[in-house]
C-alpha cells in the first residue's frame, strides 16, 4: 500500500497494540485488513445508512480472507445506542453460528463503533474486532482507544467496556458521502486536540477552515492523522483513563449534558462538544487560566467549522440548575462533586472541580 496519502500510527499498548491506516481507497482493498488473522466467519455490523452505501466493497475485500461474511444493519442513530440494538447484535453473532475467532467489522460511525466494540467486548467473554469509521468524528476520535459502550436514559456512555480493537482503517473516500452537519461535528472533536495538546495544530486548523469545510483531501488527512497522533499518544500513556486522558473530555461534561438533556441524537455529538468547548473555555477564563482572548478566539474557530456555540436552554425555570444535575452523571465526578477538563495553559490540560456559583454564572453567559 504505498500512496502519497497513505499513513500508519501505531498506538503503542503492549500486547494490544495496533495500527490505524489511513489512505484513500483502503476500504475494498483486502491488504488494508493486515492485522487480522484469517478465520472462518467474520460478521459486517453497520447500519441502515452506511450498509446500503460501503458494505458490499467491504464484504467483497473480506470475501478473500474469510469463508462466511454476514451483515447485521442497526437502525441509525444516537438514539439507538442502547440495550436492544445491542442485543439485536448478540441474535446475529447466535444465529450466524459465530464462534470464538469470529471477528467483529464496525463499518459506520462512532455510534456503530461504540456498540460493536461492546458486543466484541461480551461476545464469548470477548471476540476480535476491526474499526472501519466512516465518519470524521469516528475517524479522528471514537474509532482510537477502546472506549465501547451504550448510552442509558440518564447518562452518555454509562454502560460500557476498555476493549482495544485489532485494527484501524481510515478510507478517506468515505467522507465524500458525509452530510456537512456530520463533516462539522467531527470538526469539533479535531479543534478539542488543538488547546489541550498542540496549539500549533489549532493554528494550522484555523488557516485551513475553509479547505478542511471543501472536503479537500489532503488537508482532511493531515487533520485525521495529526488527530490519531495526539490520541494515540494520550491513550499509550493512560489506557484506562485513571488520569491523563481524562483531557480527551474537553467539552464534554456540558456537552453531554447538553446531549442527555435534549434527548440522544437531537444535537449531534460533536455540536453538543463543541458548544460544551465555549463553556469550558470560559470556565478555565473564570478560574484564571486563561484570558478572554483565548477564549473568543476559539469561540470563533468552532463558530466557522459550523457548530453551534449558544448552549440550549434544558430547563425554562432552572436551567443551571438542570446542567448541574445533569453533570453529577459524568463519569469524572467523584462523590457527586463534578470535575471539568478545563484549558491550563498553551497546549495544556487539567482537571478542576469548580463552585456551583461559578459554574451558573458559565451556564447563565453561554446559553439562549
Ligand atoms: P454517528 O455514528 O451517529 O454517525 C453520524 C451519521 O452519519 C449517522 O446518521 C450515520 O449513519 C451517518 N454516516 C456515517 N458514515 C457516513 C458516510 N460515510 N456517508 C454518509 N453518512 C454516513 O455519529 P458519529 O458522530 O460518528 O459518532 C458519535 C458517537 O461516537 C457518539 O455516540 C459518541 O458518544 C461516540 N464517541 C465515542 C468515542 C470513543 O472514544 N469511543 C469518542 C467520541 C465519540
Ligand atoms: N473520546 C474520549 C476518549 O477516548 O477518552
Amino acid at each position: 500500500m504505498t500512496s502519497a496519502l497513505f499513513h500508519t500510527i501505531q498506538i503503542a499498548l503492549g500486547e494490544r497494540s495496533y495500527p490505524i491506516h489511513i489512505g484513500s481507497g483502503l476500504l475494498g482493498r483486502s491488504s488494508a485488513y493486515d492485522a487480522v488473522s484469517v478465520s472462518s466467519t467474520a460478521l459486517v455490523v453497520s447500519n441502515t445508512t452506511v450498509a446500503p452505501l460501503y458494505a458490499q466493497q467491504l464484504i467483497t475485500a473480506l470475501s478473500q480472507k474469510f469463508r462466511k461474511v454476514d451483515l447485521i444493519s442497526l437502525p441509525d442513530g444516537e438514539q439507538y445506542k442502547t440495550w436492544e440494538t445491542l442485543n439485536s447484535i448478540f441474535d446475529a453473532l447466535l444465529a450466524n453460528s459465530c464462534d470464538r475467532k469470529t471477528v467483529l467489522f464496525a463499518l459506520g460511525g462512532g455510534v456503530v463503533g461504540d456498540m460493536t466494540g461492546f458486543a466484541a467486548a461480551c461476545y464469548m467473554r470477548g471476540v476480535p474486532f476491526v474499526q472501519v469509521p466512516t465518519t470524521l468524528l469516528a475517524q479522528v476520535d471514537s474509532s482510537v482507544g477502546g472506549k465501547t459502550g451504550i448510552n442509558h436514559p440518564l447518562g452518555k456512555n454509562m454502560i460500557g467496556a476498555f476493549y482495544q480493537p485489532l485494527q484501524v482503517v481510515c478510507d478517506l473516500d468515505t467522507l465524500k458521502t458525509l452530510p456537512d452537519r456530520e463533516l462539522s461535528a467531527g470538526l469539533a472533536e479535531v479543534i478539542k486536540y488543538g488547546p489541550i495538546a498542540d496549539m500549533e495544530f489549532l493554528d494550522w486548523i484555523e488557516a485551513n477552515m475553509a479547505r478542511l469545510l471543501a472536503r479537500d483531501v489532503q488537508a482532511l488527512a493531515h487533520a485525521i492523522q495529526r488527530s490519531c497522533e495526539i490520541k494515540a499518544w494520550v491513550v499509550g500513556q493512560d489506557e484506562r483513563e485513571s488520569g491523563l486522558r481524562a483531557i480527551l473530555n474537553f467539552g464534554h461534561t456540558f456537552g453531554h449534558a447538553i446531549e442527555a438533556g435534549m434527548g440522544y441524537g437531537r444535537w449531534l455529538h460533536g455540536e453538543a462538544v463543541g458548544c460544551g468547548m465555549v463553556m469550558a473555555a470560559h470556565l478555565s477564563c473564570e478560574l484564571g487560566r486563561v484570558d478572554a482572548a483565548f477564549v473568543q478566539r476559539l469561540t470563533n474557530i468552532i463558530r466557522a467549522a459550523g457548530l453551534p456555540v449558544v448552549g440550549p436552554r434544558l430547563d425554562e425555570t432552572d436551567n443551571a440548575g438542570r446542567y448541574l444535575e445533569l453533570m453529577r452523571f459524568d463519569k469524572k465526578s467523584e462523590g457527586g462533586a463534578i470535575r471539568f477538563v478545563v484549558i491550563d495553559g498553551p497546549s495544556r490540560a487539567a482537571m478542576r472541580a469548580a463552585p456551583d456559583a461559578v459554574v451558573r454564572q458559565v451556564i447563565d453567559c453561554c446559553c439562549a
